[in-house]
């Protein structure tokens, strides 16, 4: 058995690049039956950024609605909201005093989150510190992430083996980053690459009518109709490729390079295959949402379980410490 980590900040409803890029992978992988997958809502680390209660509320409703919607299955794994089991924080505070101060000075993400941000607050500074005992306090084995956070990884890493050589060998297992070379960077509607920071996403559970105003606002160049037109270069063929089965990309790349065929009609394409192909994920979304009780029945059954491991974990690390 493997055991299998992630977490998705609650910073607002995952949109179809945080879909096709990270849940759909991690809950296919939950799928294999020699994996044991903790996946929750890394609704602490949001603090960082957000200080809007009401906000962090809703965004962890709508992640953790979103992975009930695409199926992911909490009886066999581990759901939960990272806030919801405190024992996180204590070990936190354990692995901070394990953690060289330049290590964190060093971290990319905290380099460039300084420059960027006005609020440079100290949990931006020990923000790896958190995801390390996230990762640490369950043992996990394997971590699913995207390459920015490859060096998070390999902190925690670090921290762990050092916690090992000074406090106990093997109290701690050493986990590893599992980045997906295949898993596709999903462009957004301006041609970036999709995220919550540019506003270029497309948010899958609107209504139709507002999901269409958004699609219809993909950005494409002036090639007029009847001109033969680029698909390397084009951001609506690059998301109707990404959603459409491969003899349809194929007739797509024909009418693209024939001519005639216009951007208005493959924008209605992509479209379509939202509606459709995320029609069931759609309806389950939207009841969660307005059930919340339903969400958090889901997630309470997974918070008892992973306080429970994290009890036992922090019982041993305490003992080790001298408390
Ligand atoms: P955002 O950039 O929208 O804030 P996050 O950094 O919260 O997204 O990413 C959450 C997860 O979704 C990460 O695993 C990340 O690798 C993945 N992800 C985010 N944007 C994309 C994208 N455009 N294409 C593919 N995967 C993405
Ligand atoms: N930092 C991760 C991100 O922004 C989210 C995260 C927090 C995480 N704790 C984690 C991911 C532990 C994997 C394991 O994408």
């Amino acid at each position: 058995m493997q055991r299998i980590l992630t977490g998705i900040q609650s910073t607002n409803i995952p949109h179809l690049g945080n879909i096709l890029g990270a849940i759909m992978p991690a809950i296919e992988l939950s799928k294999n039956s020699h994996n044991e997958c903790f996946y929750f809502i890394a609704d602490l680390h949001t603090l960082t950024s957000i200080k809007d209660a009401k906000f962090i509320r809703e965004s962890t409703n709508a992640v953790a609605a979103t992975w009930l919607a695409f199926g992911f299955n909490t009886g066999k794994n581990v759901f939960y909201r990272q806030s919801r089991v405190a024992q996180v924080t204590e070990l936190t505070w354990y692995l901070n005093c394990f953690t060289p101060f330049p290590m964190l000075a060093n971290a990319h993400s905290f380099k460039d989150k300084s420059e960027r941000l006005s609020d440079v607050n100290s949990g931006l500074f020990t923000y790896p510190v958190l995801m390390a005992a996230d990762i640490l306090l369950y043992d996990a084995n394997k971590v699913p992430v995207g390459k920015d956070q490859i060096q998070h990884l390999e902190i925690t890493a670090d921290i762990a083996k050092s916690f090992n050589h000074k406090i106990g060998e093997s109290i701690f297992t050493i986990p590893e980053a599992l980045v997906d070379t295949k898993v596709m960077i999903v462009p957004g509607i301006d041609g970036q690459k999709m995220s919550k920071s540019y506003n270029n996403f497309i948010n899958i559970f609107l209504p139709e009518k507002e999901l269409k105003k958004v699609v219809m606002s993909i950005l494409t160049d002036s090639t007029p109709l009847e001109s033969p037109k680029n698909t390397d270069t084009c951001n609506a063929f690059k998301i109707y490729a990404l959603l459409a089965e491969k003899n349809d990309v194929e007739i797509m790349r024909n009418n693209y390079l024939k001519g005639g065929y216009g951007y208005g009609a493959i924008k209605s394409e992509i479209l379509g295959l939202i509606l459709k192909k995320f029609e069931r994920e759609r309806t389950t979304f939207n009841h969660l949402m307005q059930n919340p009780h339903l969400i958090e029945k889901e997630l309470a059954i997974g918070e008892a379980k992973a306080q429970k491991i994290a009890n036992e974990k922090l019982m041993v690390i305490r003992e080790k410490l001298g408390y």
